[in-house]
């Protein structure tokens, strides 16, 4: 992509605009009390969030990339997400709701002169190149406000959030799973301009053939997993999965409680029955991990979801989304906090991978089998607390992104990444399993009407 300087600071405008516009209305719907407690030790206080928004942009477009100087140098140690756990953050002298908010609107508007000035030339400060720095802060608020998303449903009390709910889904019969072909494919990005350090460079991965499911796994079959006494069997967890199922007494995916022989759950502070339709929502690594050992399957590698994702057999290159090229639309994906919940698995057949997948972006984060590990030949740009610090085997990585993540922090090369015990985030997953060569059809239906046959 080489757009023109005003294209560039169009969209690093537009882009800043609607992340402060969902950040503000997350944010104004609470009184103060609400804004300083802390809603769960998981969790920042939302005010915290909302002044490391600004913080951030300061740091990065105000004095990095436009030369100028500090507002608040004062507050940089306060916000420093690496100086203080979430857990103590409520005890520091964190700036008041009404402060907090006047020092983010001084920062963006000296960020928006600066972005005025900037030239995005290859030439000049890479920070600026292609307006990567603009785009690194646009995403960078979004993916706290899907954080803060999250602490509004781990908040207690009445609703305050509110949205339609997702269209239907297709209801043709879908297969379980399909087949995605053996051979390379070029997996991460040398060429999106506001990609982040880690999904870069484009390296070639020779992926072998094999089954993906064509949708998440629903709530329907993860009740049969529970049902079939899944949480008591230690056949199908990994051995730290097991130490964590019982220390953390975990028998059910976080906000479920049972009522008699069905499940209800807590959504932003409405208790409903689980929809058996939509894909399983809130389960850590490990409750995957175990649930595809006892489907008989397994989890994807990252590779194999991006190559699912993204590889096109008939031009060989891989799209930016699963679809193609095109930005996401609302026929594509649930994505943007539009809906408060994944829409039905088999949903958004526009949005389909040309493999047949569906809803690999949006709905719900899927879980990987892998590690967060560097591509080979990886480059720490701009700072190594993004993502370098946290690369190794104590993070697995998710793929896809939720129904709160925006679309400027979603592509098909976006790497997001948790502790394997981590359930409060808008996670789910799909299964798969290698290709036997013998075995060339799939496995059961998809549909909403029918199950897998699980062995
Ligand atoms: C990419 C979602 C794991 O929230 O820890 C926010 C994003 N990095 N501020 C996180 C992030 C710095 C990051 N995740
Ligand atoms: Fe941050």
């Amino acid at each position: 992509m080489n757009e023109q300087p005003d294209a560039i600071r169009a969209n690093a405008a537009a882009a800043l605009r609607t992340a402060r516009i969902r950040t503000l209305a997350l944010t104004d719907c609470l009184d103060d009390a609400e804004l300083q407690a802390q809603h769960s030790p998981l969790m920042s206080p939302l005010v915290w969030d909302l002044a490391h928004i600004g913080n951030q942009e300061e740091l990065w477009l105000v004095r990095a990339a436009g030369g100028r100087p500090a507002l608040r140098p004062d507050l940089d140690p306060l916000y420093d997400a690496f100086a203080h756990q979430r857990a103590d953050r409520p005890a520091l002298p964190l700036l008041p709701p009404e402060p907090a908010r006047q020092y983010i609107r001084a920062v963006r508007d000296q960020a928006l002169e600066v972005l005025d000035a900037a030239r995005f030339d290859e030439t000049g400060n890479p920070l600026l190149a292609g307006g990567f720095v603009f785009g690194m802060i646009a995403q960078h608020e979004q993916q706290h406000d899907e954080t803060m998303l999250a602490t509004h449903q781990l908040r207690l009390g009445p609703a305050v959030l509110k949205a339609p709910a997702p269209p239907p889904a297709d209801t043709g019969r879908l297969p379980a799973e399909v087949l995605v072909p053996g051979g390379p494919f070029t997996m991460g990005t040398d060429t999106d301009p506001w990609a982040l350090d880690n999904e870069r460079p484009a390296h070639r991965v020779d992926v072998p053939a094999f089954w993906l499911d064509t949708v998440p796994v629903s709530n329907r079959a993860y009740q049969e997993f529970i049902a079939d006494g899944g949480y008591g069997d230690p056949r199908w967890w990994s051995p730290d999965g097991w130490k964590h199922r019982q220390q953390a007494e975990l028998t059910a995916p976080l906000f479920w409680q049972r009522d008699g022989s069905a499940w209800l759950r807590r959504r932003f502070g409405t208790v409903e029955p689980v929809p058996p339709d939509q894909p399983v929502l809130h389960v850590c690594w490990y409750e995957a991990d175990a649930y595809a050992r006892w489907a008989g399957r397994r989890l994807p590698t990252e590779a194999e979801w991006e190559k699912a994702a993204r590889h096109d057999p008939d031009t060989g290159r891989s799209r930016r989304h699963p679809w193609g090229d095109a930005d996401p639309t609302a026929e594509h994906a649930n994505l943007g906090q539009r809906h408060l919940e994944p829409a039905p698995v088999g949903s958004y057949p526009a949005g389909a991978a040309p493999s047949g997948a569906r809803q690999l972006t949006g709905d719900v984060w899927e879980w990987t089998s892998s590690d967060f590990l560097p591509y080979p030949d990886f480059a720490a740009f701009p700072y190594k607390e993004y993502s370098e610090v946290f690369f190794g085997t104590e993070y697995k990585v998710l793929r896809g992104g939720s129904f709160g993540v925006d679309p400027v922090a979603c592509r098909g090369t976006f790497r997001n990444w948790d502790y394997p015990i981590r359930r409060q985030i808008f996670s789910g997953f799909r299964t798969a399993r290698d290709a036997d060569p013998s075995d060339t059809a799939p496995r059961g239906t998809a549909a909403r009407d029918a199950d897998r046959e699980v062995s």
